[in-house]
């Protein structure tokens, strides 16, 4: 039987009565933009993710490109970030004008090389932009003391990982300013486009605010370049149910992760998640260097699966001016070239996860 790289329409079904009932409330309500449930919605994610406040946005990419602005980055600056990630992330830093400053992964967990941070640094260099890669937060106390030690801001793309915790703490709570896709195939995902920005400072949430207006505190007087970028009352009514049981599907999903960690052959490398991290599995991802073997032998079994960032950011035509060629960054080559996302969503059952096995298994025969 096929097996789903997602389970958009499974997910779907678990909430289907409650989620027309509010769909169709917000419908007859006439409010549809910046309404009840957009601020519900931001009321309840900043209580869930431990911050002062959240500002719903149109989509992830907006939200990065309006927290640089907030924080006053802009053409001159530096931004550090890495190129395994959505080209999404390096785009938003080259929106404002600044230029991306792509570092090396950590070969383990794939996310940002904090060591390679502090090297990076000059005196240009204005925000750190970090990535919770595949719903595994950054390395963010490192991170957090390279900043601090510079005097540099730092903005985490939590936009794979609603629900991760590091020490405890939320991913999208980490930096000065966090950042979330609702693309309906994130973990979290509305059915349309959506985002969030997250802070813990208040004059720099309400910053958020005005730029997603315009640039405007009362709609009336306009004091900045802004945006147009809001959440719709219809997605905010959605986000705010699955909001309710988001916990609990991040929880099945680890259990599918568990029964993947067992039942995978061993040569396969799985998700690493370091002491104190928990890891809400947007994708499961391995890594094995006959990848390309393992994905045709699943898409025979029809085991969906893919391959991400196969050509890094830093290496996309987009970005040839900054004269990156493959090598440069070896540990971003290794992933690009070893990866593998295998299905992975809360309704998986183990037989399922047992025949994905099998079918890695066999593209190494
Ligand atoms: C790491 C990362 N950053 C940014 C984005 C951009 O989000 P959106 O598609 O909502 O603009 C995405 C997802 O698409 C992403 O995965």
């Amino acid at each position: 039987m096929a097996v789903g790289l997602m389970d958009i329409k499974g997910q779907y079904a678990e909430l289907q009565d409650r989620i027309e009932a509010a769909v169709l409330a917000v419908l007859r309500s006439g409010r549809v933009i910046l309404g009840p449930n957009v601020k519900g919605f931001e009321d309840e994610a900043a209580a869930f993710l431990g911050t002062t406040g959240a500002v719903g946005v149109a989509n992830g990419t907006d939200g990065l490109t309006i927290a640089l602005r907030a924080l006053d980055v802009g053409p001159g600056d530096e931004v550090i970030t890495v190129p395994f990630t959505f080209y999404a992330t390096p785009e938003a830093i080259a929106q404002t004008g600044a230029r991306p400053v792509f570092v090396d992964i950590l070969p383990d967990t794939l996310t940002m090389d904090p060591a390679a941070v502090e090297a990076a640094v000059t005196s240009r260099t204005r925000a750190i932009m970090p990535v919770d890669l595949f719903g595994l937060p950054c390395a963010a106390d490192a991170i957090d003391a390279v900043a601090k030690a510079h005097g540099l801001a730092v903005i985490e793309d939590a936009c794979q990982a609603w629900g991760a915790t590091y020490d405890g703490r939320r991913a999208g709570g980490l930096g000065d300013l966090g950042v979330f896709s609702f693309f309906p195939t994130k973990n979290l995902g509305g059915f349309g486009d959506g985002g969030l920005v997250t802070g813990h400072s208040e004059a720099l949430v309400q910053r958020v605010r005005e730029l997603r207006f315009h640039g405007s505190k009362d709609k009336k007087t306009f004091t900045d370049i802004g945006f147009n970028s809001r959440l719709d009352e219809v997605q905010a009514a959605i986000l705010r149910l699955e909001l309710e049981v988001i916990d609990e599907w991040n929880g099945r999903r680890a259990l599918v992760a568990e029964w993947y960690d067992e039942l995978l052959p061993d040569e396969i490398v799985r998700p690493a998640v370091p002491d104190g991290l928990t890891h809400v599995y947007h994708l499961y991802v391995i890594r094995h260097p006959r990848r390309d073997d393992i994905a045709a032998a699943c898409r025979e079994r029809q085991v969906d699966c893919a391959a991400y960032y196969t050509t890094p950011a830093h290496l996309q035509p987009a970005f040839a001016d900054l004269g990156h060629k493959a090598g440069d960054l070896p540990h971003t080559d290794e992933a690009a070239a070893t990866n593998l996302a295998l299905p992975m969503h809360p309704n998986l059952t183990r037989e399922q996860v047992a025949e994905v096995a099998a079918a890695v298994a066999a593209g190494l025969a």
